[in-house]
């Protein structure tokens, strides 16, 4: 027996009083309850790239650094995944766009999930990195949830998933079925 498929849960933002950990956790315990793969937490803060450090373009797939190769080796092993983002400023954090840029083929044609949190859902936010994911060929569930927080949620940076995103919870559900499924697509349906 082959062992089950790894979706990694990317924890989106990095500053001193993030609410991303909790959501993520939140997330990632959803996605436990489904047998079909296994689900770990990769917070980028445990992954300080610096900015553009490598010199040369990583989808030629030859790294520099020992940082950059223990990351590629990380995402390498992952299967499928959630990536858990605020929104800033109308777009997704700097952190993780310099995280996915200092890679290439280990992202490209694989599946995810898009998770998206701000006062609106950050709406914003799952469409730019959607793009970006578009852009890698990866094969994005069609479910792209989006978390309300409220002022005082933000103002207090506190949040409490089960209570504060209990209307959120049957898309979540329905967006890793959607994985389930794009993790089981054969090779040859994979590419657009
Ligand atoms: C730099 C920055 C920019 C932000 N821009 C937006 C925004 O455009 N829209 C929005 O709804 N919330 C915005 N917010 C509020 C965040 O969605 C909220 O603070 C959230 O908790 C940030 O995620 P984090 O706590 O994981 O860093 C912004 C927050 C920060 C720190």
């Amino acid at each position: 027996m082959t062992a089950p498929p790894t979706v990694f849960v990317i924890v989106g933002s990095v500053r001193a009083k993030r609410l991303c950990p909790t959501i993520a956790a939140w997330v990632a315990d959803i996605g436990r309850s489904r047998a079909e793969f296994v689900v770990e937490i990769v917070d980028l803060a445990d992954w300080p790239l610096p900015l553009d450090d490598e010199p040369g373009i990583p989808a030629l797939g030859s790294y520099s650094t020992e940082r950059t190769r223990a990351w590629s080796e990380k995402i390498a092993g992952g299967a499928g995944f959630v990536f858990v983002a605020p929104q800033y400023n109308w777009g997704y954090p700097a952190a993780l766009k310099n995280a996915i840029d200092h890679l290439y083929r280990e992202w490209r044609g694989k599946s995810a999930i898009i998770v998206s949190y701000g006062g609106h859902g950050g709406g914003k936010c799952a469409a730019q990195l959607r793009q970006v994911a578009d852009g890698l060929k990866m094969r994005v569930a069609p479910t792209m949830p989006g978390l309300e927080l409220s002022d005082d949620m933000m103002r207090e940076g506190k949040v409490e998933p089960a209570r504060d995103f209990a209307s959120h919870l049957a898309s979540v559900e329905l967006a890793f079925a959607e994985l389930a499924a794009l993790l089981i697509q054969p090779p040859e349906a994979k590419q657009r």
